[in-house]
């Protein structure tokens, strides 16, 4: 059964900083962390690899479910824990693996990622520092964590390449700068 998704509701960005190429939004609810995704998602382009990391229940499979539903995927997606990896058609293929039962990136590499990396499709891996090694060097990682309340998380996203030095993507700029920008409180109305 084909469910259909909540209307965009308010999220708040409470860091921005153009200097670091990362972004934090602050959530207080599902929806809203669903909003983001959906978000990220309508702008996915051919190719783009999402990171995930944070613990249990921090909301990772949740902001995929937006990535999903801005894809046109239809229905929910679930966490693909049991079986690694999971494959949705919506305007492009997404691709959502799990990485939270691996040991190490060895075992990631055995589990043969080369399609879903290097496909023309998206990719999104929850628990994506578990094997930070075996990614290429132009991923959006995205950190969940949770806030001072039950229903709060901090979604921080951070473009690769900042730390060590070298330059970070260019592809993901724009995509920051659009969720920096967007008119959370308008797009809930529509
Ligand atoms: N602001 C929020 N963003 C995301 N999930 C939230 C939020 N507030 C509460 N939750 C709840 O937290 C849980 C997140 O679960 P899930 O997305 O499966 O986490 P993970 O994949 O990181 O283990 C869900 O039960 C969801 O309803
Ligand atoms: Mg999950």
């Amino acid at each position: 059964m084909v469910e259909k998704p909540p209307p965009l509701p308010e999220a708040g960005i409470t860091t921005a900083n153009p200097m670091t190429c990362s972004l934090r939004i602050r959530t207080n609810s599902p929806e809203q962390t669903q909003a983001v995704g959906r978000s990220i998602g309508e702008q996915a382009q051919a190719g783009d690899i999402y990171l995930l990391t944070g613990s249990l229940g921090a909301g990772k499979t949740c902001l995929t479910q937006g990535i999903a539903w801005g894809l046109g995927v239809p229905g929910y997606a679930r966490s693909p824990t049991f079986v690694l990896m999971t494959r949705y058609q919506g305007r492009m293929v997404l691709h959502h693996v799990d990485l939270y039962r691996i040991g190490d990136s060895e075992e990631a590499w055995d589990l043969g990622l080369e399609e879903q990396l290097t496909g023309d499709g998206v990719c999104v891996v929850e628990w994506a520092d578990r094997a930070a090694e075996i990614f290429p060097q132009d991923c959006l990682w995205i950190e969940l964590s949770y806030g001072d309340s039950v229903d709060c998380r901090d979604i921080t996203l951070e473009i690769s390449g900042e730390s060590s030095g070298e330059s970070p993507a260019p592809r993901f700029k724009p995509l920051l700068a659009s969720l920096r920008e967007l008119d959370w409180a308008r797009e809930a109305k529509t």
